[in-house]
């Protein structure tokens, strides 16, 4: 049976936690086995640095990463590696796990994981750094070997807003499904894969594509089409503002 693990890597029961459970638990419907590993509920430390692993290609650590996770990555076909954007970076825990990880670099010829697939998320608040997180999961990865099949942002800044209306349940079913696909190509056509795939919405735009607050907008009918247009000022208005302050995070 294809076994996917779930790897999330915020420190509470929050945002990243439900859409990787959300994941996992489509996965298991669709018939995959599926395992949820918190790292905030694993006891482990940071990487040495020792490079011991350069020789026996093991790490000489013992705690529930070598003993119960690191086993389970070896054998499973996929991987969805979730973590919050922290400063611009992945969160330090799941940041310790990857280091830790050091013994499956694939340039030990062959990496234990390599030509799995990762689908990975970083879910994030304020927009801040968002793609600097995002690929510093995305290039992590690439150096273990594996195959990144999907890399998502998910917008949501408190505990608990993913598990509210704007949660994006097209985007979880996109992401179960190109994962059952990259091992089972009976999945490939099924339907629903070709819904479109809406990354981008309202709420995860950058502050400048974003619809003003309290604003009208003139709508304008063109050969069957609403266009929405602003007015200049507005634009200049909201342009100038973020020349002035930046992208905060
Ligand atoms: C210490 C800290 C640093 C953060 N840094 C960023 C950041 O750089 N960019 C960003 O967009 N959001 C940032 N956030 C917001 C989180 O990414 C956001 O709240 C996310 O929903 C947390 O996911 P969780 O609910 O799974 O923990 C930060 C939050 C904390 C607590």
């Amino acid at each position: 049976m294809v076994t996917f693990l779930g790897i999330v890597g915020s420190p509470r029961a929050g945002n990243t936690e439900f859409i990787v459970k959300e994941i996992l638990d489509k996965l298991t419907k669709m018939g995959a086995e599926t395992r949820l590993f918190l790292l905030r509920q694993l006891s482990f430390t940071h990487c040495q640095g020792c490079w011991k692993c350069y020789k026996t290609k093991v790490c000489k650590m013992r705690d529930d990463l070598t003993i119960n996770l690191f086993p389970e990555m070896i054998s499973a076909q996929g991987m969805v590696f979730a973590s919050p954007a922290y400063y611009g970076s992945v969160t330090g825990l799941m940041k310790n796990f990857m280091d830790r990880c050091t013994p499956f670099l694939n340039s030990y010829n062959p990496g234990p994981l390599r030509g799995k697939v990762s689908a990975n998320i970083i879910v994030y608040g304020r927009e801040g750094g968002v793609y600097c997180s995002q690929s510093t999961l995305d290039y992590w990865c690439l150096t273990m070997g594996l195959k990144v099949i999907n890399n998502s942002l998910f917008h949501y800044l408190e505990k608990n807003d993913a598990r509210s209306s704007i949660y994006r349940e097209d985007e979880t079913n996109i992401i179960s499904l190109k994962m059952m696909a990259s091992v089972d190509k009976k999945w490939e056509k099924k339907d629903g894969q070709d819904f479109p795939r809406i990354i981008v919405k309202e709420k995860a735009l950058m502050p400048l594509w974003r619809t003003p607050s309290g604003t009208a907008c003139k709508k304008k009918e063109k050969k069957g089409i609403t266009l929405s247009l602003w007015s200049k000022d507005i634009t200049k208005r909201r342009i100038g503002k973020l020349l002035k302050g930046g992208f905060s995070g």
